[in-house]
């Protein structure tokens, strides 16, 4: 990989990268396809990465389809899939990680620790193997957004950080890898996160401006849903991840809850009102 992308350089080669855990859909393809809008060459890359995921969390179930994943990618004219193997990226006797220190341990970060610095960790790796011009990530994981942002800015990486809006299902379910461990009732459930969302943005239409009263209306969707539990409903800073008191300056809007044993996610932006 490293070597091809050096020759592709050499060459003027505009490269765009889109890093995956496979398990490809419509939102993983909706940033292939604006790499391939916008470089000459695409390089999307399927690994599982262990580092990110707790003791008790998914690693072993994480749905692995790279047959599939193959295909997609074809049709969607991606030039280079570069699917390494744990040994290959963690060989024995690897000892640095990257952290983004105070950014890591917010939302997401702070119900699975370690997470963050794990993604940190194999982004820095992968950019450095894939030496992109323009990286490709989604909205969908906006703490993810906030933290690689901080890093690349932190250690001066020459890579320009593209971010493209959550794809959703039609009834507002937003694309996951995860959505396969919901049964049809669950799926129901899940739901809720986009309807607590919606009634936040319904607020803001009507005028309230107040995170706390914002949170609060949020929260109270999700607790009329008993199939779901809340992990947290926060209205922040989209770049320092920080509570905000007031969303007339902008605001993240993130909420994460349990729907049986699968942790969901979603976000709204909320854009400045000057
Ligand atoms: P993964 O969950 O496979 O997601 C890969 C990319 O697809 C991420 O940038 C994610 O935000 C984006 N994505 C997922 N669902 C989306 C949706 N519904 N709409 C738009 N974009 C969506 O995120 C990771 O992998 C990993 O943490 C990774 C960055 C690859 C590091 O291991």
């Amino acid at each position: 990989m490293q070597a091809i992308n050096r020759e592709l350089r050499r060459s003027g080669k505009r490269i765009g990268f889109v890093p995956t855990m496979g398990a490809l859909h419509d939102g993983h393809l909706s940033l292939v396809r604006s790499a391939r809008t916008h470089n000459d060459v695409v390089v999307v890359s399927i690994f599982v990465n262990p580092l990110q995921f707790g003791p008790t969390e998914d690693f072993s179930k994480y749905p692995r389809t790279l047959e599939s994943d193959t295909r997609k990618l074809e049709s969607e004219k991606v030039d280079l899939l570069f699917a390494p193997s744990t040994d290959e990226m963690y060989p024995k006797g690897a000892r640095t990680s990257v952290y983004v220190e105070g950014l890591s341990e917010k939302l997401d970060g702070l119900s699975r620790p370690g997470h963050f610095k794990g993604v940190t960790t194999v982004v820095a790796k992968l950019f450095e193997i894939v030496r992109p011009d323009r990286a490709y990530f989604g909205q969908k994981d906006a703490a993810q957004v906030a933290i690689l942002r901080k890093m690349v800015q932190d250690l001066n990486m020459d890579v320009e950080m593209m971010v493209c809006p959550i794809v959703r299902e039609p009834d507002g379910l937003a694309l996951s890898s995860r959505n396969v461990y919901l049964s049809a009732e669950q799926r129901k459930q899940a739901l809720v996160l986009h309807r607590a969302l919606m009634r936040v943005q319904f607020m803001v239409d009507r005028g309230d401006r107040s995170a706390a009263s914002l949170r609060e209306h949020g929260i109270q969707v999700i607790a009329e849903e008993p199939g779901a539990k809340l992990d947290y409903f926060e209205i922040v800073d989209p770049d320092t991840l920080e509570p905000v008191g007031d969303v007339s300056r902008g605001a993240l809007v993130a909420v994460a809850a349990w729907v049986g044993t699968t942790r969901l996610i979603d976000n709204l932006v909320l854009p400045s009102r000057h």
